[in-house]
């Protein structure tokens, strides 16, 4: 429960890298996590260093294609400027761990409404992983941020990685630099109701 309320989305880190024994420790409690039909459809790439900064280049290219194909659709500056702050939070941290589901594929298919059941069960199971990896790394003393912006870089960061799988998104990793307030939350009175 410690965690679970110390836990904040990091977005300022130290330059210090993140031992890999540590980085072990927490993908180590991310595959502890539930799964659908114990599927365990998660697979975790841990990039530093010169890796990260590569994959990273790969990131900025995709963003910026998709900046200019959906310059005409309302929104898209707002969701562009936030992938971009994202990618310079990426930057920031030692490590990014790209999360992929290994039981997936591309999200532009057309899939029917079993394979999207499926895919929803998977995604929730991954989402379980990922928190399990957020709450250790709290326990560790390191910060997190749960990244999803890497959508809009999709075909470029699938190709960077040399992948098939159905990209989830990632996680940056390191020493935070910052120390947020909570974020609020909705009310129990708002979230939940007995019947
Ligand atoms: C699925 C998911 C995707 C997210 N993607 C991003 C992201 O791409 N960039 C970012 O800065 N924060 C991202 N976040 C972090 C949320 O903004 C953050 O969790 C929320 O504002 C609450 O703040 P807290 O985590 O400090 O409690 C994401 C969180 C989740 C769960």
């Amino acid at each position: 429960m410690d965690c679970i309320k110390e836990r904040r989305s990091i977005r300022k880190y130290i330059s210090k890298p993140v031992d890999k024994k540590l980085i072990n420790e927490i993908l180590s409690a991310a595959v502890l996590a539930p799964s659908a039909k114990n599927r365990q459809p998660w697979k975790f790439i841990v990039y530093s260093a010169g890796s990260k900064d590569e994959l990273l280049n790969a990131m900025e290219k995709g963003l910026i294609k998709t900046k200019a194909e959906l310059s005409n659709m309302p929104n898209s500056e707002y969701l562009l400027s936030d992938a971009f702050n994202t990618l310079r939070i990426m930057r920031e941290a030692p490590t990014v761990i790209m999360v992929l589901n290994t039981n997936g594929s591309s999200p532009f298919a057309d899939i029917d409404t079993f394979a999207r059941i499926t895919e929803i069960c998977d995604s929730l199971s991954i989402g379980a992983a990922i928190e399990n990896m957020l709450l250790k790394a709290t326990e560790l003393g390191l910060g997190t941020l749960w990244i999803a912006n890497t959508c809009y870089a999709y075909n470029e960061l699938a190709d960077f990685i040399g992948t098939t799988d159905l990209l989830i998104g990632a996680v940056a990793l390191g020493y935070a630099d910052e120390a947020p307030a909570p974020r609020p939350r909705k009310s129990l009175d708002e979230t939940a109701e007995y019947r």
